[in-house]
This record gives structure tokens, C-alpha cells and sequence, in this order.
């Protein structure tokens, strides 16, 4: 891990200990004596080695991820179900899987306020999973996940994979009769083409939480879209084909619909009938940036889904949106 501190560079004021929020107050000396638990790291060929340009953390002095305030709600709704799922399942399945694929570093920075908070693998790192595997392209946010995981036992029931997703979920190993709850938080459409999920679908019985950036990524490139778009074209390695060609073009939120329409039917193709209500996530000023949409195999974890919904977002739960 010292290879983090070169790599953020020489500036920073390291103090080689991490507090997840609740420990700080009063905590100080038991982060000294506080055993460190080792996640288990694997660098794969396709991890990006280059150094850390964003911000680092004020608190650890670790990579951190420069984010926008509507991170909130996804953490919220993100932990609120995996609670649920972990809790929910313990006694119907022995192995609980965690399994995050576009994980960053663990610690995000709010631009606007200048605070920082927990990245989503140290939100739900303490919940009732057996097991925790995360993905993450970036070695130097990938090695600075492995250090803020440290304080927790359950690091030791953790994998981090460095590298591309694609490449890592080829690799990655879910103990059989395994339940797994995969949370896809790209940055991109293209990040997570339909055969990440394909792969994912064959890898273990899992429910699905998906981030799908439909402003920037759909809706606001919708002039990409042209029917002479090829194979390559993102939306079709998105979807998985290119169906979405025959949608009217004319107007950009309901060809996201017709395109959020294709996704569903291809997530049912592979057995996840029950697909909970999307949350739609804007930005300070409203401009619609992603979604969350959920999938699940089972009509319990849809039931799972909505309470979160209800527990997480209670307004628009109620009046519709
Ligand atoms: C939206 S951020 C993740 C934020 C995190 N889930 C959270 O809520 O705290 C997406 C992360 O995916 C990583 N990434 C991008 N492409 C990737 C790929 N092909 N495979 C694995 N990770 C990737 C980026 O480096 C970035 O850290």
C-alpha cells in the first residue's frame, strides 16, 4: 500500500489511518490498535496503472472521487436494499455475495460542499454478506479501496479485482449456491454493455442494481444514434442489439423510453422478470443525469425493492413521478 502515497505524490499528509465516519468521534487510538484486515488484490493486464489526477482525501490523504451531491440518493437506496437482501436471505441462502463492479476508491468528494463521504463498497461493507467482490479499473483507486477496507472484518471475506470488469468477471469465482446482489455503477452507457450482464447472469443467481446514464449517455447524444450507427455503436453494445434503430427519434425522452423498453425485454430474456420502479437522479439543476433500475429473478426481491423505495424515497413513492 505504500506504492499509494508515491503515486498521490509527495504533497499529501498521509497518517496511515482510515475512520469510517461513525468511529471518528472519540475513536482516535482504536484505529492504533484496531487489527487491519487484508482484502485479497488481484491486478489484472487491463488495469490502468497511470497516476491519480483527481482529488485526495483531506481525511487519509487516499485517491478520492469527485462527485455531485445526487450520490446521496443512489448510496441511500443502494444500502437500504443490500440491508434488506442481506438480512432478508440469511436464512435461506448460507452464501450472500456482494459483488460491485465499477467500485471506485471507497471515498467520494462533494463538489459543491467540499465535504467528503463514503464511496458505496464502504457503505455496505459491514452488511450481512458472506462474501464481498469488487471491480475497479484504476490500480491507484483500486489500492486505496484496499486500505480504507482495512479497519472492517469483513475484509477478509473481500476480493478486489483490478482491471477491466470485462475481464475480471471472467475470472471471478462466486461460491456455488451462492445469492449474489450485483450493484453496475458505470460512468458510462459504454461502459457496461448487455454482456457484462450476460456474463454476470451466467456467473451466479443474482439480482441486479444498475446505474444507467440516460441523460448524458442516451438522451443527450441521441444525434449518434443514426440508423447507420454500426455494431460498435454504444447503444447497441449497451443493449446487446440493435433494435433500437426502428424507435422514432423526434423526441429524446421517449426514445430513452422505447430504449429503457428494449433493456427490459433483454433483462427478461435472462429470467429477471421482476423489474422494480426506476429512480430517476438529476443533477443541482435538474438536468436528468442517470438512473437506477433494478431486475431480479425473484418477485421477493421486487417486494425488497419497493420497500426500499418507500423506506429511501417516501414522496415520490407515494404520488408517482
Ligand atoms: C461511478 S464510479 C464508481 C462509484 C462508486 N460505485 C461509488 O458509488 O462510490 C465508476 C468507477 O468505475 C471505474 N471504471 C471505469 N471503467 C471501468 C471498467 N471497464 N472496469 C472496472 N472499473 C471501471 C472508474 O475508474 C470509476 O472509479
Amino acid at each position: 500500500m505504500n506504492q499509494i502515497r508515491k503515486r498521490v505524490g509527495a504533497f499529501l499528509s498521509y497518517r496511515g489511518c482510515y475512520y469510517p465516519e461513525r468511529m471518528i468521534a472519540g475513536y482516535d487510538d482504536a484505529c492504533l490498535t484496531a487489527p487491519r484486515m487484508k482484502a485479497t488484490f488481484h491486478t489484472l493486464a487491463s488495469a490502468d496503472e497511470s497516476p491519480w489526477k483527481d482529488s485526495v482525501s483531506a481525511s487519509d490523504g487516499l485517491p478520492i472521487r469527485d462527485s455531485g451531491a445526487w450520490i446521496e440518493t443512489k448510496h441511500r437506496l443502494l444500502t437500504y436494499y443490500a440491508h434488506l437482501f442481506a438480512t432478508g436471505m440469511r436464512y435461506s441462502w448460507k452464501s450472500r455475495v456482494y459483488l460491485e463492479l465499477f467500485s471506485g476508491p471507497g471515498r467520494c468528494l462533494i463538489r459543491k460542499t467540499g465535504k467528503e463521504d463514503l464511496g458505496s463498497p464502504l457503505k455496505v461493507i459491514e452488511h450481512q454478506f458472506t462474501k464481498f467482490i469488487f471491480t475497479e479499473m484504476s490500480l491507484p483507486a483500486a489500492e486505496a479501496l484496499a486500505q480504507r477496507l482495512e479497519p472492517f472484518e469483513n475484509a477478509t471475506n473481500t476480493e478486489i479485482w483490478c482491471g477491466d470488469c470485462a475481464d475480471a468477471i471472467q475470472k471471478i469465482r462466486v461460491p456455488a449456491g451462492s445469492l449474489t446482489l450485483a450493484f453496475i455503477d458505470p460512468t458510462g452507457i459504454g461502459h457496461a454493455p448487455f454482456s457484462l450482464i450476460e456474463a454476470l447472469h451466467r456467473k451466479t443467481r443474482c439480482d441486479l442494481l444498475i446505474n444507467i446514464q440516460h441523460g448524458m449517455g442516451i438522451k443527450m447524444n441521441i444525434h449518434h444514434y443514426t440508423p447507420d450507427a454500426d455494431e460498435q455503436s454504444a447503444l447497441t453494445k449497451f443493449l446487446g442489439n440493435d433494435l433500437w434503430k426502428q424507435i422514432p427519434r423526434h423526441n429524446p425522452r421517449e426514445f430513452f423510453r422505447g430504449v429503457q423498453g428494449l433493456y427490459k425485454k433483454q433483462l427478461d430474456k435472462l429470467g429477471f422478470s421482476f423489474v422494480g420502479r426506476e429512480v430517476f437522479i438529476a443533477n443541482d439543476n435538474n438536468t436528468p443525469l442517470y438512473l437506477l433500475l433494478y431486475a431480479s429473478k425473484h418477485p421477493k426481491g421486487k417486494e425488497f425493492w419497493d420497500k426500499a423505495m418507500k423506506g429511501v424515497l417516501p414522496m415520490e413513492f407515494d404520488f408517482g413521478s
